[in-house]
């Protein structure tokens, strides 16, 4: 395939359709993802701004692939849908679709866009697709069991001029993720810099990586391991939380690394989109169910492009699942300070959030 790559980032679709897959276009605004694609995809054709990308420079795509800006569909941003002025960046992937007629449009952004916003952002997407008389298919996925020991659900859109794009996200209906059960044997993710809204815990993985503050601090989530250790992920095994390979982002500048890498959409997750897209399968119409009328978009949908919509009742994980874990993998980690954990247990202390018994008290006897 020919692929136009619309807010390239650091490159997480291109790494993942990998190299059978020609991109004829890369594009993002940022100077540190510019410096990291120019690095990594030298013979690719670059514009920086969405907003000047015209039909001519990607004629001959088969397939527009884009993880839109999130900020106004997560839940920590403004939550403006498409009256922000980020999200609605969207837009101009489909006056570029209108233009060109590809084959295929696949999009990744938080799962928040089911309801952030009344799920309008969603709603545009399904109508944007049915006005080109594509028919669509959205599914949300869970990083953690494509091998990656991070916890990142996400939302896959696909769009699709002549073909079933069911058949590639839905037709494996998947498994069940096992609970998150904390055990004091196995290391368990948190998020430091929070503690009185949220804690993130995880057993045996990460929450999902973020881009940092909103004042761009680098904020990577911490590991309580078995032995008492409190560490944070090295920016080389932060990439590997991602698939991506060691030092990829090596080319922007350290701090915004971080940034770059919290951004990207997980490379095993498109790697499994873009082999279902070379062997499509019949999905099971047993599973669908009329779409709900309400602003909460189920997980997974379908869409015939004339206005059928149906609700499709699938999994996170493929059937193929591969649970991620800390504990399988050769990481490296820093410590977190003392004054850092120290903080993180005082908010944790005056919140009204609940801990699983023993947890706080391990990391009291770290600082102890
Ligand atoms: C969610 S990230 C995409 C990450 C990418 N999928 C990856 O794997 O790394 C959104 C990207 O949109 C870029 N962006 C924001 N405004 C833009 C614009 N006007 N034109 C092009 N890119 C833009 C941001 O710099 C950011 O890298």
């Amino acid at each position: 395939m020919r692929i136009a790559s619309l807010f390239s980032g650091a490159g997480g679709f291109e790494v993942g359709f990998g190299s059978a897959h020609n991109t004829i276009l890369l594009n993002d605004i940022a100077p540190s993802a510019i410096s990291v694609l120019r690095t990594q995809f030298p013979q690719a054709t670059l514009i920086e701004d969405v907003r000047n990308v015209q039909q001519g420079d990607i004629n001959s795509a088969d397939a527009l692939v884009a993880g839109f800006p999130c900020q106004d569909v997560s839940i920590v941003g403004g939550q403006r849908g498409l009256a922000g002025t980020r999200s609605a960046l969207v837009e101009h992937v489909f006056r570029l679709a209108t233009a060109i007629r590809p084959a295929h449009i696949l999009l990744e952004n938080v799962q928040s866009i089911r309801f952030v916003h009344g799920g309008r952002v969603l709603l545009y997407l399904m109508y944007a697709a049915e006005k080109l008389g594509y028919s669509w298919a959205y599914r949300t996925l869970d990083s953690r069991a494509f091998g990656l020991p991070q916890r990142r659900r996400r939302f896959y859109f696909m769009a699709s001029r002549d073909s079933d794009p069911g058949e590639v996200l839905l037709s494996d209906a998947g498994s069940t993720l096992p609970a998150n059960s904390l055990d004091p044997s196995l290391p368990v993710g948190f998020y430091w810099t929070e503690g009185r809204s949220g804690h993130g815990l995880t057993a045996d993985a990460i929450p999902p990586l973020k881009t940092g503050s909103s004042i761009g601090i680098p904020s990577p989530p911490a590991v309580l391991f078995p032995n008492g250790g409190v560490k944070i992920p090295t920016i080389e095994t932060a990439e590997r939380f991602q698939g991506f390979p060691e030092g990829w982002t090596e080319a922007a500048p350290p701090r915004l690394r971080w940034g770059l890498v919290g951004n990207a959409v997980s490379v095993p997750v498109v790697r499994w989109v873009s082999d279902r897209m070379n062997s499509p399968a019949v999905w099971d119409r047993k599973l669908s169910s009329p779409m709900p009328d309400r602003p909460i978009w189920p997980l997974a949908a379908w869409g015939d492009g004339r206005g059928l919509r149906l609700a499709v009742k699938v999994q996170e994980a493929p059937s193929s699942l591969e649970l991620g874990r800390i504990s399988d993998g050769n990481y490296t980690w820093t410590d977190l300070s003392d004054r850092a954990l120290t903080g993180f247990v005082n908010r944790a202390r005056e919140s009204r959030l609940r801990y699983p018994e023993g947890f706080l008290e391990r990391l009291e006897a770290r600082l102890r």
